[in-house]
């Protein structure tokens, strides 16, 4: 049975409008899945969490009721992913009968265990985190995640020992350093593991928007409901004799969850308790990325530094933005975002390394040739193409491994060696040249430099999906951009008298706005 390479986002709140903040994660797992896809299959699950207080209370202050408001942001959410060019497999919404079914299950299933039992929850709770905080945690009577007001809450609610899981989750940790990435976020982690567990409430009274609790009386508490998602979506049924669990095991465990940071405690420590608790394992890799900050702050942490996703992909292009979230840092850390810095790294990376090298290939190769790929003596013998053998095997990995930065580094160095070729050889007088030999020594430099491009257009792919389709367009491609590597990724494989179409400039220079 062939594994897939499942990959998941956070299913995102819905209480307000999306912003950059929830495009970046899932434009990073929309580039995990198309590379994966570069060498099998993947499956990638997006979506929105629709049930809770922080749901249900932004309906309410819009004067709809939470179903109403759900459905009438949900294609929103769905436009935002468009406009970035994702491409996802699945978007799940929490309200849906396939969701609400299985956690259903699995909280009778953790009855009937007695993994979960009747108590009194007394304590604090953060709306907009939908957090249950000790006294202790707070910090100056504030939530410690948002700064924002908590609430107090005394009411009756099943509880999930969680304390039970945790020394197999501390052993967990130990055997598989690399399951939670980056490190710091593993040594949170650990830290908290260290310091100790307590039970974790799993219901909510007085409070009707969520999942019913089978027997009545409460609904299940929002971030139970929510984790869930992940199996939920893929035909979770419990029972191993099912040809669906057969299904739901080509992709559980999930290969990569991507996370923010501030939420890697749902994903790493009472996630893979749940799991357990229903007999799953735990995913392969949970990685808890930084986030996006204007003047130090968390995007999206206040209304009021919310960048407007849809303006930005006009201005630029979806695949620059895209370019720049992977390009700019460390996956992993935060980052600040300006629309100075974007317009930097587009002129000079995109427009000038890369945009400028298509356009001037395809005019020498339309001046030369008639925009036809020369014949060389022998492509599959070009030494360049030779220099280059290992790397689309060295971005896939860079790429899986989600050290995107590097895989950006590597392919550029293919960007270098191609413009320096053309300053070195100065195509522009070999042309003029009569003799032979300068004639053949063309044809080999515009060969590679066809050559150079498809594998640029094909390696770049994952990241920035449209720009390189309409560069394949251009180089006269008809077989697919987003094919597999190993077959298609072999110096020579362009065919000689493809005859090249060339269009607008892929990344039109743009003024850079003066700084604020
Ligand atoms: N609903 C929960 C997640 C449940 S998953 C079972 C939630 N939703 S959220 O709407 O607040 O989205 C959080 C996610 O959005 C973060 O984990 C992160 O992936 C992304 N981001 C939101 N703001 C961000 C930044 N400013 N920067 C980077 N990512 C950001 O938490």
């Amino acid at each position: 049975m062939e594994r897939v390479y499942y990959v998941t986002t956070p299913i995102y709140y819905i209480s307000g409008n999306p912003h950059i903040g929830h495009a970046y994660t899932t434009v990073v797992a929309d580039v995990l899945a198309r590379t994966a896809r570069t060498s099998g299959e993947s499956y990638f699950l997006t979506g929105v969490d629709e049930h809770g207080q922080k749901v249900a209370n932004a309906a309410a202050a819009a004067g709809t009721s939470p179903q109403e408001w759900c459905d009438r942001l949900v294609p929103r959410w769905k436009s935002l992913f468009e406009a970035y060019n994702v491409r996802y497999d699945d978007f799940i919404r929490t309200t849906e009968p396939r969701h609400e079914r299985v956690v259903q299950a699995v909280f009778e299933r953790l009855r009937a265990n007695g993994d979960i039992y009747m108590g009194t929850y007394e304590g604090w709770y953060c709306v907009n985190d939908e957090t249950f905080w000790l006294e202790s945690r707070l910090v100056e009577g504030r939530c410690p995640t948002c700064g924002r007001e908590v609430q107090w809450l005394s009411e009756d609610a099943w509880f999930f020992r969680l304390s039970a899981y945790r020394d197999r989750l501390l052993e967990h940790f130990r055997a598989h350093p690399d399951w939670v990435r980056p490190r710091s976020v593993y040594n949170e982690m650990m830290a908290i593991l260290e310091g100790g567990l307590e039970d974790l409430s799993i219901s909510r009274q007085n409070f009707s928007w969520g999942i019913q609790i089978p027997g009545g009386g409460s609904v299940v508490y929002v971030w139970f409901d929510a984790l869930l998602n992940y199996i939920s979506a893929i035909g979770w049924t419990g029972n191993a004799d099912s040809a669906a669990d057969e299904r739901f095991h080509r992709f559980w465990p999930a290969r990569t969850q991507l996370v923010g940071k501030e939420i890697a405690r749902f994903h790493t420590i009472i996630w893979p308790a749940v799991l357990w608790a229903i007999g799953e394992r735990a995913p392969e890799l949970v990685y808890a990325h930084g986030w996006i900050t204007v003047d130090g702050q968390k995007i999206g942490k206040s209304l009021g530094n919310a960048v407007d996703a849809f303006a930005l992909a006009e201005r630029f292009g979806a695949d620059a933005v895209r370019y720049f979230l992977l390009r700019e840092a460390p996956f992993g850390s935060d980052f600040s975002y300006s629309e100075e810095k974007i317009a930097q790294r587009y002129n000079a990376e995109l427009g000038n390394d890369l945009g400028n090298l298509v356009r001037r290939t395809l005019a020498m190769l339309a001046k030369y040739y008639g925009g036809a790929v020369p014949k060389p003596q022998d492509a599959r013998v070009s030494e360049f193409g030779a220099r280059f053998a290992a790397l689309p095997a060295r971005v896939r990995a860079h790429l899986l491994q989600l050290d995107f930065r590097e895989a950006l580094t590597a392919t550029w160095e293919l960007v270098t060696a191609l413009n320096r070729r053309i300053d070195d050889e100065k195509p522009w007088a070999l042309a003029k040249s009569e003799n032979e030999r300068d004639a053949a020594a063309l044809r080999a430099l515009m060969y590679d430099l066809c050559e150079g491009l498809r594998w640029l257009a094909m390696l770049l792919h994952p990241i920035m999906p449209e720009r390189t389709a309409e560069i394949w367009r251009q180089l006269g491609l008809s077989t697919p951009v987003d094919g597999d590597w190993e077959q298609a990724l072999q110096w020579g494989r362009f065919e000689s008298g493809t005859v090249t179409k060339p269009g607008d400039a892929v990344f039109p220079r743009i003024e850079i706005p003066a700084p604020a």
